[in-house]
């Protein structure tokens, strides 16, 4: 068993690249996916969690993985949480210290990287990927430095923005309805391997998306043939991946049934 886990969920890379960092300099670290839910066995050292702002709060599937996470054995554990979002808003940091909290443990530190803004449904993607990454890498060394040393960070106040937050959420699992794909596509079936969620499954060499979006954004991102668009909206904007971050580091390990029947 490792001494410290960091658990992280990602759509482009920023917070999977944060992770990285993180594990890379804490040593003897297990990174996992929060798209599937864990069992908690052991105790360790320290427990992180690096996850994307969504609509001024936290997604949806890391609010139910932390609150299903069984804390009980990790009482003690040096717990932080880092949040990667476009605004460098810190919005979400202070829920999850609530729900640490409720579960009987102690969010210790919490902190926002400023990143690329990735929502591709509702804005086209900026031209400074390499600016954001280096200023993404930069915060980055800060944060890595005080969890090394399990340095303490209360969560800074939410944005007005995490008011809508409730309601966003609640409006993202069908919105993949608004999904289509083109005639480019090669069935090489990299949205359904990246979908951290297991979202997607293969139907007659095409995706098919199953209605528990969480809108990362991965399918349409990651796809070599730009060939997953949402609604008309989608057709002329860029796409973005985090740069350091290869589609095999994102390739969902849990997605090996990408060729099974869809199920509905
Ligand atoms: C559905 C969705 C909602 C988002 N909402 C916010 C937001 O409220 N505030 C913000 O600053 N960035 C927002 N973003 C941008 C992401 O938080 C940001 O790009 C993040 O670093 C992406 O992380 P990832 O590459 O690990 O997926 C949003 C992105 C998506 C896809
Ligand atoms: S990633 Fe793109 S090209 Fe590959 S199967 Fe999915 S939609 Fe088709
Ligand atoms: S279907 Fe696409 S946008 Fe929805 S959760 Fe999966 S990868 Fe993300």
């Amino acid at each position: 068993m490792s001494k410290n886990i960091i658990f992280y969920f990602s759509g482009t890379g920023n917070s999977r690249n944060v992770a990285k960092d993180i594990a890379a300099a804490i040593e003897d670290c297990e990174l996992i996916s929060m798209g599937k839910q864990h069992n908690l066995s052991g105790i360790y050292q320290r427990i992180g969690f690096v996850y994307p702002v969504y609509g001024g709060g936290m997604p949806g599937v890391v609010e139910r993985f932390i609150q299903t996470l069984d804390l009980s054995s990790n009482a003690n554990s040096y717990i932080f949480a880092v949040c990667t979002s476009g605004s460098g808003s810190a919005d979400g940091l202070t829920n999850i210290s609530k729900i640490i909290g409720g579960k009987g443990g102690k969010l210790s530190y919490a902190e926002s990287i400023r990143c690329f803004s990735n929502y591709v449904g509702l804005y086209a993607m900026g031209s400074d990927v390499e600016n954001k990454a280096k200023a993404q890498s930069q915060a980055t060394k800060q944060v890595v430095k005080d969890i090394q040393i399990c340095a303490v960070k209360s969560p800074a106040k939410n944005s007005p923005l995490a008011l809508i937050h409730g309601p966003f959420i609640k409006s993202l699992a069908k919105k993949d309805k608004g999904f289509h794909v083109n005639e480019a596509c090669n069935s090489c079936a990299t949205c359904c391997k990246v979908c951290p969620v297991g979202n997607i499954k293969m139907l007659d060499g095409k995706p098919d998306f199953l209605h528990h979006c969480e809108q990362c954004m991965a399918c349409i991102q990651w796809c070599p043939k730009k060939a997953i668009n949402f609604k008309n909206k989608t057709q002329d904007r860029g796409r973005y991946h985090h740069p350091d971050i290869t589609i095999g580091e994102m390739i969902n390990e849990q997605n090996d049934s990408c060729f099974e029947k869809s199920k509905r």
